[in-house]
């Protein structure tokens, strides 16, 4: 059985996921409009990501006998400066949720709830991961810089990305 503070937490992160799938869906749409089909498939595909993440919380949430609520859901921005501008806002957002999982494990942990702690522990992994390969990409497009042939390289290594369905 989960707090009711658990379970509001837990709401919470879960809209927040679906709010991120609908951003990078956004991203997704500017790169169509920009004729980079890799950049667009790259953010199609964290977009698929966020929102196993959401089911993840959500399957879990009722195993444990609590219940998700469906908020409403800000739209995301539908216009950015430029691919850096993209890749700089993912990270910053993404550095936004990773503040938001450590919070649920803090308070799992203090509340003697280990059932979310270890369920939490895959989110904390992924977090990192999901950090690192933001960052990676946003030095490679730093090093690219106004180099279009560079870019187009880039764009198609990025079309090869598949969702990866982890458990
Ligand atoms: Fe669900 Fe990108 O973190």
């Amino acid at each position: 059985m989960i707090s009711k503070k658990m379970e509001q937490m837990l709401n919470e992160q879960y809209n927040k996921e679906i709010f991120s799938a609908h951003l990078y869906l956004s991203m997704c749409s500017y790169f169509l409009d920009r004729d980079l089909d890799g950049f667009a498939n790259y953010f199609k595909v964290q977009s698929q990501e966020e929102l196993m993440h959401a089911e993840k919380q959500f399957v879990y949430l009722h195993d444990v006998d609590g219940k998700i609520t469906m908020q409403q859901i800000d739209a995301p921005p539908s216009e950015f400066h430029s691919t850096i501008d993209c890749f700089e806002r993912t990270l910053a957002h993404e550095k936004e949720v990773t503040k938001g999982i450590y919070g649920l494990v803090k308070q799992a942990l203090d509340e003697g709830d280990f059932a979310t702690h270890t369920f939490l522990q895959w989110f904390v992994t992924e977090q990192v991961e999901e950090e690192a390969s933001v960052k990676a990409l946003l030095m490679k497009l730093k090093m690219i810089g106004d180099n279009t042939s560079a870019l187009y390289l880039l764009n198609d290594e990025l079309l090869k990305r598949t969702l990866t369905v982890s458990e």
